[in-house]
């Protein structure tokens, strides 16, 4: 029962499967404490660290590294764009958007898991100055009725809570946070998939490639049985 609830508050993440993210913050955390890679965000969002055995640290350092490049390749052949999208679905306390937003200055990044786990990224972004540096405002970014208080929404970073499981509204849920169909686009799914039905996971899928009207790609990172595998596909 991974949904069962064993927390009820509402500030911090409450289902069982909000919080992997602690476990995958503190895993990576292990691998960068040993040098595997650099992430000077990390230690943030991290709520316990843990020392990971060497499998495990280059497990982990496999996925950061990995998943990274494919970004990277992504940018790089949408050199020329004044804008690229980069969607981080089920993205919990990942670092990605800072990782990114050093490298390049072009990119605006959604993130969408669940409201309580949003609120709490939220705090610790608010909290931490290195952090905070990196959201840009504007004056369009006025409230909304229609976006929920207290989470992330500025121009280059927006944070969308939502229930991947109900994934059928998920085009008005971009719409309502300005996202650009016509714009190149980058879909992540870093181990969220296989805690979604599979029904929900295949329609997620199936909508993002209808939806999206310019340069799309989904890079999906997942367990899979006894094996781990990186697929890219563009939609
Ligand atoms: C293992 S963590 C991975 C976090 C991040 N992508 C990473 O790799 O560091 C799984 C994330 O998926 C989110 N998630 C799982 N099921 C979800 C659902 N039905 N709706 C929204 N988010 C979900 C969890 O809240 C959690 O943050």
């Amino acid at each position: 029962m991974l949904q069962k609830k064993i927390k009820n508050s509402t500030s911090k993440p409450c289902n069982k499967v909000q919080t992997t993210t602690y476990e995958a913050a503190s895993s990576k955390y292990s691998a960068v404490l040993k040098g595997y890679y650099n992430d000077p965000f990390l230690k943030y969002f991290v709520q316990k660290v843990e020392s990971r055995s060497p499998l495990i640290n280059r497990g982990y350092y496999s996925r950061v590294v990995a998943l990274r490049q494919y970004i990277d390749l992504f940018f790089k052949s949408l050199d020329n764009a004044e804008l690229i999208q980069l969607v981080n679905i089920g993205a919990g306390l990942d670092t990605i958007f800072f990782w990114t937003s050093e490298r390049y200055k072009n990119v605006n990044y959604y993130e969408l898991d669940f409201h309580e786990l949003l609120i709490e990224k939220t705090d610790i972004i608010n909290n931490a100055e290195e952090l905070k540096k990196f959201l840009k405002y504007e004056e369009t970014n006025i409230n909304d009725k229609k976006k929920p208080k207290g989470l992330i929404d500025c121009t280059n970073y927006k944070m969308l809570p939502f229930n991947l499981n109900e994934c059928g509204s998920i085009e008005q849920k971009l719409i309502d946070h300005n996202f650009d169909f016509s714009l190149p686009t980058l879909f992540l799914c870093e181990c969220v998939l296989i805690y979604l039905e599979i029904q929900s996971s295949d329609i997620l899928i199936n909508i993002l490639s209808d939806i999206m009207k310019n340069t799309s790609c989904i890079i999906v990172y997942e367990q899979v049985s006894r094996c781990v595998y990186i697929y890219i596909r563009g939609i």
